[in-house]
């Protein structure tokens, strides 16, 4: 009887561990374009650094019209509610991030070729992702996009 009780308490932070480790690689799994719907609802609601989700959409949905995008400048749009931002770097290119900030997740706004932060100034490059400008050291999460017929469109 008296044994029960530390057995119960080991047994209960074991599976506290488990939690968080468990936590821990749904946060990685997020920080890949390809992450799971489960790991991407976890994250959404998420505040770490470095955690933010790349939205999930069916390949060919449409994100944006390529004409909507200037040739070396950026657009803000969205896959389905999530908030994504665009870039032309040069004609016919275009790439697509996740607008949430991986400081602690504010919505980043295209800003030409940069992707800024309201939040703490992080600042982004808008052709790559990267981090130009701090607090934020991780970049974008990409999310992979093709053009087709004059539009973006999820791959
Ligand atoms: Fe973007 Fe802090 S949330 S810089």
């Amino acid at each position: 009887m008296d044994n029960a009780s530390p057995v119960t308490r080991r047994a209960l932070i074991t599976v506290g561990g488990a939690a968080v480790v468990g936590a821990g690689t749904l946060v990685l799994a997020a920080c890949t374009p390809a992450g799971s719907s489960t790991a991407n609802a976890n994250a959404s609601t998420s505040t770490s650094g470095g955690t933010a989700a790349a939205p999930k959409a069916a390949a060919g949905t449409e994100v944006a019209k390529v004409a909507d995008i200037p040739v070396g400048g950026s657009i803000s749009a969205k896959i389905g509610n999530d908030p994504v931002v665009l870039a032309q770097p040069a004609a016919g290119k275009v790439v697509c991030f996740s607008a949430i900030c991986t400081h602690l997740g504010c919505i980043v706004n295209a800003a030409a070729t940069e992707f800024d932060c309201p939040c703490h100034g992080s600042k982004f490059d808008a052709a790559t992702g990267k981090v130009l400008q701090g607090p934020a050291v991780v970049p974008l999460n990409s999310i992979a996009v093709t053009v087709s017929g004059g539009s973006v469109v999820t791959s």
